[in-house]
């Protein structure tokens, strides 16, 4: 692509401390949710909860209501179980059990500023390959961020996360990506888990960027379950996803969803 469609914003300085607090709002909730995680617990326990949450902080969730096209998203954050990428419903049937991952991903707005970050927790304790598969999730996050500095490119956050993950033996997934994130959860630009050093939309100081790698243990590809929301891998193998929200400095990036 040769042109943007709409600029990447950048914020000013009581904009970035709206953001601040916003995302500490999240990795905080983010945090309380983990400590909950345990098998008996079901995955909607932990969405409710999550609701709870956010209300005592004077927070709403970001996902609540979130309209692709005709769908609209019904729960307050995305609770996803083992093969499950992204945008897991919470639902009362479905309870944890040893040996499973769960993905909370938690996005909230307060005071009109969006905080979206995510992780993938143990229930008990997991075979050695899903643990692996985990670190080198939350590792290529790390990767991801560390490229996410002012002078680079989407592209340079894009192709350090891929080629980590694909070293290590796993696939990123490509249908879901990365995103500006500020007064709305999705902003431009896209930061895909996958691309090529030195593409893309140059990265400058005050943007805030989510990056989110997801991470399938097998092939990269996506399905959709007939509830128009829930990802799972088609070869059903499990699948992890980390997210940090980070604001460009002088040099590097600044971790946002920090408790
Ligand atoms: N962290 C996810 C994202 O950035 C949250 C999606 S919420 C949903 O896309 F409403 F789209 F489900
Ligand atoms: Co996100």
């Amino acid at each position: 692509m040769l042109h943007r469609s709409t600029p990447i914003p950048v914020k000013k300085r009581d904009e970035i401390e709206s953001m601040r607090k916003a995302c500490k709002v999240a990795a905080t909730i983010l945090r309380r949710l983990e400590a909950m995680v345990e098998p008996g617990v079901t995955t909607y326990d932990l969405d409710q909860a999550s609701k709870s949450m956010m209300d005592e902080y004077g927070a709403v969730s970001a996902c609540f209501n979130y309209r692709v096209g005709s769908r609209v998203y019904p729960a307050y954050s995305c609770i996803s179980v083992n093969e499950e990428v992204v945008h897991g419903i919470g639902n009362m049937s479905k309870l944890l059990k040893d040996g499973d991952i769960v993905t909370l991903d938690v996005n909230i707005v307060l005071d009109g500023w969006v905080g979206d970050n995510a992780r993938t927790v143990a229930v008990g304790s997991l075979k050695p390959e899903v643990q692996t598969l985990v670190e080198t999730t939350e590792s290529a996050l790390m990767v991801g961020i560390k490229q996410a500095t002012p002078g680079n490119r989407v592209g340079d956050v894009s192709a350090s996360i891929q080629r980590f993950v694909e070293k290590a033996g796993y696939n990123v997934v490509r249908d879901f990506v990365g995103h500006g994130v500020g007064r709305s959860m999705h902003e431009e630009p896209q930061i895909p888990n996958f691309g090529r050093r030195g593409t893309g939309p140059k990265l400058g100081v005050g943007m805030t960027l989510a990056i989110e790698p997801m991470v399938n243990m097998g092939s990269p590809e996506v399905d959709i379950l007939s509830d128009g929301w829930t990802a799972v891998s088609r070869d059903r193998l499990p699948t992890a996803h980390f997210e940090h929200t980070v604001l460009l400095v002088p040099g590097g990036a600044e971790i946002l969803t920090t408790p």
